[in-house]
């Protein structure tokens, strides 16, 4: 048995689909568990660049079945978007693309309820998807599911009764028009015949796969410090994007589960509001944001950046119980005359090395650094793990001695062939 889950340990973006497509070689499915089209997962092979947001990143591999299971919030709309473009640029994705029949559906209601939440004073600054109100409304019951949309009745009823209290909330709270009961249904059914070719009972599909030992790799989204358990909540997205939602967003036990492996950036960024202990406050952070072209691949917003901090690994290595960590983005510091990790974070005379639970105390914390020597030389090029600059080694073999998971992959470019596994 090989089925392996993928995630960010940091606050996303950490590089999870060129580290999914390059795993995906090696395996039967690939799956996406939680999120939604807030995820923007950058593949590029060699002067093909693409931005999966819903569809699992391994499908750029000919023959890999996908399937997004049923903890993901699909926008239908997003969905056949990202489709036709795939389908345009060459690559097939009818009967390789399996949706589960419990996922929940991004409606447009949702979508506005986000962007109105957001102009408030207290944001979070969301990707204003719509994934929080489609996630809240699963948990509170009145969400609407794939199924839903492939049953007529079904989908009428349930849209009717959200949009009584939805239009109601949008004109009372917000002052918002509401929306149309018929130019809705007809729409959403719509949407329904179109992807009803993909949809099915995903649970059974990757259950049958296992038992015919058939390998799965589960694609993160997210990273663990924005689980909604995990995270900076409230600063946080709304699904469990740590290892444990691999398994309640597909119906497949956590005993078949047998590696866990997290995807770090050799520094750390984050899109959005939220505590941020090691974030740049000086020219290094636009520096950093330009070489390692920080922009979001969803909204294109300036990502925050700052240095490694090793407690928000060691942190996400506890949670996720990752068994080995894929370090990307190594060349974006290959200029740098000093690097700093961050091994602790201080405050009130007290030290912490477990993430503080209070949002109050963590964005009090000082971090503690450690420094250590640049490289100063071009990574980019480099092949081997025995090849990299002596102190590009020293700084990998202290990341691994501070979070003491083992480092298997290091990354120095975009593309696939700019990847080496570290050895011992
Ligand atoms: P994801 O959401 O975790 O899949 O990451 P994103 O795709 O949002 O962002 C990662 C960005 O870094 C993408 O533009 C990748 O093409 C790029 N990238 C991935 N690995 C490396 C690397 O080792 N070096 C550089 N310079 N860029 C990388
Ligand atoms: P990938 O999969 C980075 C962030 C948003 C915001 C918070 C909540 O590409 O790593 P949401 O729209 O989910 O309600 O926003 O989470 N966020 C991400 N940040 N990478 C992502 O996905 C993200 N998906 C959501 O910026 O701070
Ligand atoms: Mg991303």
């Amino acid at each position: 048995m090989s089925n392996s889950v993928i995630v960010g340990a940091q606050w996303g973006d950490e590089g999870k689909g060129k580290v999914i497509d390059i795993f995906a070689a090696k395996a039967d499915y690939i799956v996406r568990y939680q999120g939604g089209n807030n995820a923007g997962h950058t593949v590029v092979i060699g002067k093909d660049s693409f931005i999966l947001h819903l569809i699992p990143s391994g499908i750029l591999h000919k023959n890999k079945i996908c399937v997004i299971g049923n903890g993901v919030v699909i926008d239908p709309r997003a969905l056949l978007e990202e489709i036709a473009m795939l389908e345009e640029r060459g690559i097939k994705v009818d009967s390789r693309l399996f949706i589960s029949e419990e996922a929940h559906v991004i409606l447009p209601y949702h979508k506005l309820l986000d962007e109105l939440k957001e102009q408030k004073k207290k944001k979070i600054g969301t990707t204003k998807k719509g994934i929080g109100p489609c996630y809240s409304d699963k948990v509170a019951r009145s969400g609407i599911r794939v199924i839903d949309l492939l049953e007529e009745d079904t989908l009428k009823d349930k849209l009717r009764s959200n949009l009584e209290e939805k239009n109601s909330v949008l004109a009372k709270i917000y002052g918002a028009e509401g929306f149309n009961l018929a130019s809705m249904y007809k729409e959403y059914l719509d949407y329904g015949k179109k992807i009803s070719k993909y949809v099915c009972n995903t649970k059974r599909l990757l259950n049958d796969a296992i038992k015919n030992k058939k390998r799965i790799l589960f694609e993160g989204a997210q990273g663990t410090l924005l689980d909604v358990d995990y995270g900076t909540y409230p600063f946080v997205t709304s699904s469990n994007s740590t290892a444990g939602g691999a398994s309640i967003g597909t119906g497949v036990g956590p005993n078949k589960i047998n590696k866990v492996i997290g995807v770090v950036k050799a520094y750390t960024t984050r899109v959005g509001e939220g505590p941020f202990p090691t974030e740049f406050n000086d020219s290094l952070m636009e520096k950093i944001r330009q070489k390692g072209k920080e922009f979001g691949a969803t909204t294109g917003r300036p990502r925050r950046c700052g240095w490694f901090d090793g407690v928000v690994v060691n942190h996400a290595v506890m949670v996720n119980g990752l068994d080995e960590l894929v370090v990307t983005k190594l060349d974006v510091l290959d200029e740098l005359d000093t690097l700093k990790i961050c091994t602790g974070y201080k405050f009130g005379g007290k030290i912490y090395n477990d993430f503080p639970a209070s949002i109050k105390t963590l964005t009090q914390c000082r971090p503690m650094y450690e420094e250590l020597p640049g490289w100063r030389k071009d990574t980019t090029g480099i092949t081997s793990y025995a090849k990299l600059p002596t102190n590009a080694k020293r700084y990998l073999k202290r990341i691994q001695e501070l979070v003491k998971t083992k480092i298997v992959l290091i990354s120095v470019g975009s593309e696939r062939n700019q990847t080496f596994s570290k050895g011992d």
